[in-house]
């Protein structure tokens, strides 16, 4: 099991790696899209960047094409600016502080 802070809310949920960090929010009943974007978001499909989240602690890897594409300006501001959906958490991952709605 990971313990994955979420800095917003004061939380730490324990996940099984393999989980996107978007769906293990979501089982947890955890936030991860601001305001109107609970609704109105891609389900994690890579499409609409709702589920941006920072990186506080840890490293998730190099962020992949989708994220890339979605994020440019954002990666270039700040590179911890990432999308739950495209983030599968492994076993590196444990100890990983994220900060929603950004
Ligand atoms: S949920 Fe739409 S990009 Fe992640």
């Amino acid at each position: 099991m990971l313990n994955i802070k979420f800095v917003t809310q004061n939380r730490t949920i324990q996940v099984e790696p393999g989980e996107t960090l978007r769906s293990a929010a979501i089982q947890n009943t955890l936030s991860i899209y601001p305001n109107i974007k609970k609704i109105l978001n891609c389900r994690g499909r890579g499409l609409c960047s709702a589920c941006k989240v920072e990186i506080v602690t840890g490293n998730v890897g190099a962020p992949n094409e989708i994220e890339k594409k979605n994020l440019e300006k954002q990666l270039k501001a700040n590179p911890n600016v990432r999308l739950a959906c495209q983030i599968t958490l492994t076993d590196e991952m444990d100890g990983l502080e994220v900060r929603t709605h950004i």
